[in-house]
């Protein structure tokens, strides 16, 4: 007889609910395999996102029994519990329809950081060298391969508490730009993210460096947000 799985999906908008479906177990399946065969085999109404399906795009975020996670590159034998697996939309965003969420607040809030490179030079000018080894640089790297996915901004608590907060996402890109000697938007920027909602309302708990899947640490883009605008503020720049 062949193996299956339980698996549990938010059906609906906010008000919805979850409906259990059995689903074949295979060798190497991923949380949005299980997803896929749903929508293949038993409902074609349910509606999700995918994109690449190797952990490139960051569209296939959703909670996987509680925690936020990309669905492609994780295996449903790392998350199974007792034959059964939970696979919800992300938290922190309103539900669009089952495991799809409306991503506005989450891109408006980046839009709001000043995420946005503001170019020193036209095309005009010599291109401008880099050190790789400057501290400005290495920093800007440390931060920079953040894909949109939201599963920070999912997992931080003062998000939930507080719609107005930037949320790990849209700061930890302000602080690559502020690293970016290229750049010449910095005092917008500095602005933008020490305003109510910004930087200082981070509690540093760390939850989204914990769940980040490309191991970035958010938590310290933002901590060094709060000693750079702390000392623009100190001399009177802000
Ligand atoms: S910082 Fe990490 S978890 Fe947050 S959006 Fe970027 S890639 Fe996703
Ligand atoms: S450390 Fe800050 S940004 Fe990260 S989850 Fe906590 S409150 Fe949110
Ligand atoms: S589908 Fe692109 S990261 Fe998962």
């Amino acid at each position: 007889m062949e193996s299956t799985i339980d698996v549990s999906l938010w059906r609906g908008k906010e008000d919805g609910h979850y409906q259990n479906y059995k689903v074949p177990l295979r060798t190497s399946q991923t949380v949005l395999d299980v997803v896929t065969w749903v929508q293949r085999n038993s409902d074609p109404t349910l509606s999700y996102r995918f994109t690449c399906r190797v952990g490139m795009c960051g569209s296939c975020a959703m909670t996987v029994n509680g925690r936020p996670r990309w669905t492609c590159r994780t295996h449903v034998s790392k998350v199974v519990v007792d034959g059964r697996v939970q696979i919800g939309p992300l938290a922190n965003l309103p539900v669009i329809k089952d495991l799809a969420c409306n991503m506005d607040a989450f891109f408006k809030k980046w839009q709001r950081a000043k995420g946005v490179f503001a170019p020193s030079k036209s095309k005009a000018d010599p291109i401008e060298k880099i050190a790789p080894t400057s501290a400005q640089r290495c920093a800007a790297d440390a931060a920079i391969e953040c894909i949109n996915c939201g599963v920070c901004y999912a997992a931080c608590d003062t998000v939930r508490w507080d719609e107005n907060y930037l949320g790990p996402a849209a700061l930890n890109r302000a602080w690559t730009l502020v690293n970016d000697v290229r750049d010449s938007g910095n005092s917008g920027r500095l602005a933008a993210v020490a305003a109510e909602g910004g930087c200082h309302a981070c509690h540093s708990h760390e939850s989204c460096r914990q769940y980040c899947p490309n191991a970035l640490n958010p938590t310290t883009s933002i901590a060094g947000l709060k000693r750079k605008t702390t000392l623009a503020y100190i001399r009177g720049d802000l």
